[in-house]
């Protein structure tokens, strides 16, 4: 038994936000489980952590993964899970006509359908502690941008996920919250910055030719903007575990509170403004 008693298991634990999460929950106390896809990922946690946390194989979109770890984790907490953080996700930026379908699937079957079969086979052990649900979202799932029509819709299908099963597992006492998280430097950055090359090159060249302005915006974006470390957020997921009382809702980071104020503008003035920044005086 570890010196809280409690029990945790994070997705997408091999780098960025979710590693950062296992290891501070690991420092505070917690019996750690971090999901992780490959073997040499969970040695890397292992050997950076206590003796208590458990790297767990768990590809989220994989039904026999899901189940054996939601065995395994019962039967190794004695059927009570203190906190679930749904974490493990991955992005897909570009214009929607330069982008493959096959890649929008591949989204939403880890972002939403994932998650949503994750968080199922594990309702029963966070009731049986209670325990709590955390879910990581982005200020695109406050705030829909061009270039993010993917990524935004599953975002924002984690804030009404959140939303839903705030209500309906508060019976339970299972309190259930939302991370709006802005930028972060992980290495999700790159990954995003290979995959907008990858969708350039595969354009047509007249067809991207149209999306010009977009393209250069947001790469300038991405690797311009500056984010947080993976360790403030990590700060905040330890508090929304611990604190007496859970909001529904974290703002993460500066970019994270200035898409919450720019999603509660007038839709007129919003749009106005956001079609200034990317196409300056150019007129519709
Ligand atoms: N970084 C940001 O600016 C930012 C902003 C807002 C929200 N977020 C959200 O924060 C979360 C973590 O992102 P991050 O920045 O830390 O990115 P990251 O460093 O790329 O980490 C993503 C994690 O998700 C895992 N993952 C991907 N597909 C998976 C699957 N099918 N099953 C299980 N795990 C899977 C990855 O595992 P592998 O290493 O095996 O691929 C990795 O551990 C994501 O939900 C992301 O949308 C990030």
């Amino acid at each position: 038994m570890t010196k809280t008693g409690k029990t945790v298991l994070i997705t997408g634990a091999s780098t960025g936000i979710g590693k950062a999460t296992a290891l501070t929950l690991d420092a505070n106390g917690y019996k750690v489980f971090a999901g992780v896809r490959k073997e040499a990922d969970g040695q890397a946690l292992k050997e950076e952590a206590s003796d208590a946390l458990t790297p767990l194989l768990l590809d989220i979109t994989d039904d026999d993964a899901i189940a054996g770890a939601a065995a395994r984790v019962g039967e190794e907490t004695g059927g009570k899970l203190s906190g679930l953080v749904n974490n493990a996700g991955m992005s897909l930026n570009g214009p929607l006509e330069l982008t493959p379908v096959s890649e929008i699937r591949k989204l939403f079957e880890v972002n939403v359908v994932g998650l949503l079969a994750l968080t199922r086979s594990f309702i029963p052990l966070l009731r049986e502690a209670p325990g709590r649900l955390i879910n990581i979202s982005s200020g695109h799932g406050l705030l829909a941008i061009p270039d993010k029509s993917v990524y935004a819709a599953s975002k924002f299908a984690v804030q009404a996920i959140s939303d839903s099963l705030r209500l309906e597992l508060r019976p339970f006492g299972i309190a259930v919250s939302n991370l709006v998280v802005g930028k972060v430097d992980t290495a999700v950055l790159g990954k995003i910055l290979e995959e907008r090359e990858r969708l350039a090159m595969a354009a047509d060249p007249d067809v991207l030719e149209l999306y010009s302005t977009l393209f250069e915006f947001f790469d300038k974006e991405v690797k311009n903007l500056p984010g947080i470390p993976p360790e403030e957020v990590a700060k905040v997921i330890a508090e929304a575990l611990s604190t007496p009382k859970p909001k529904a809702q974290y703002l993460v980071g500066p970019g994270a509170r200035k898409m919450k104020n720019l999603s509660r503008l007038p839709r007129k003035l919003r749009e106005g403004l956001m079609y200034k920044a990317l196409y300056g005086g150019r007129r519709s």
